[in-house]
């Protein structure tokens, strides 16, 4: 049984914008997953609809044996310890040290009284200072998280989404906001730390690249659906111009 089961997933929004129409994907243990895809395609909506940060009209996604789409709020915020996200935006509070946001990673399982009298139990504080030792931010921990550098928030990022040990790691075009450079260092490192855990991880990115680069399997979306699955090795061209619509001729001028 493979560790993220997503079945006949379907998410449309408010504004009539049908981003999904019927998902299929699974995620093994400790694999490495690339949604590849255009701008709109659906991959953010996919990645949110898994922690049910965006709720799904239907389908269902079953992490670990437990269906996640059947589970109610209080059950879902337990849930949710097991699965890690990045973001594109970082996300992270700007107003907290870098040492509280990776903490509050564990928010959910610290009652909210002893997040904000600051009270962590020691267990998590020397969690994450070797969380911020091992993405290579120990030595900002006490500057504010706006006073970072893109990278390093991202490195942020990833400290705080490992506080949980999750299983699964959750990544949202995590390079889009950052220079190649340094985009190329936090994949490598997400990447270094997803093996050291043993975690496995669902990332997106439109970057052909990144997604050969570091994945072991590629899915394709468009226009909310998957018209691609494959492993990584195995992928040619033909496919990649597929997922992004792109005809030969045209190209070619
Ligand atoms: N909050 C939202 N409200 C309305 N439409 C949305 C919202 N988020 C995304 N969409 C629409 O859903 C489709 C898929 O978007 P998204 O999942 O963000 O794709 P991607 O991450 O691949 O760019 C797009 O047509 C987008 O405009
Ligand atoms: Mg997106």
């Amino acid at each position: 049984m493979p560790l993220l089961e997503i079945r006949a997933l379907k998410k449309s929004y408010a504004t009539g914008e049908v981003a999904l129409k019927g998902v299929d994907l699974s995620v093994s243990a400790q694999e490495i997953v690339a949604i590849l895809g255009l701008s709109g395609s659906g991959k953010s909506t996919l990645l949110r609809c898994v922690n049910r940060l965006v709720e799904p009209d239907s389908g269902s996604v079953t992490l670990d044996g437990l269906e996640i789409t059947a589970l109610n709020k209080r059950q879902l915020r337990r849930a949710r310890q097991s699965m890690g996200m990045i973001f594109q935006e970082f996300n992270l509070v700007d107003r907290l040290t870098v040492l509280e946001n990776v903490l509050s990673g564990t928010l959910g399982s610290v009652s909210l009284w002893r997040a904000f009298s600051r009270a962590f139990p020691r267990e998590n504080l020397d969690r994450a200072l070797g969380l911020c030792e091992r993405v290579g931010i120990l030595d900002h921990i006490k500057k504010r998280a706006d006073q970072l550098s893109g990278g390093q928030r991202q490195r942020v990022g990833i400290a705080r989404a490992l506080m949980q040990n999750p299983k699964i790691l959750l990544v949202d075009e995590p390079t889009s906001s950052l220079d190649p450079k340094i985009g190329a260092e936090v994949m490598e490192l997400m990447l270094e730390v997803a093996h050291e855990t043993h975690v496995a991880m669902l990332f997106s990115v439109h970057d052909v690249r990144l997604a050969t680069e570091y994945s072991n399997r590629i899915v394709g979306l468009q226009g909310g659906s998957k018209i691609f699955d494959e492993r990584t090795e195995t992928v040619k061209p033909e496919a990649i111009d597929l997922i992004y619509g792109m005809n030969k001729r045209a190209a070619r001028g």
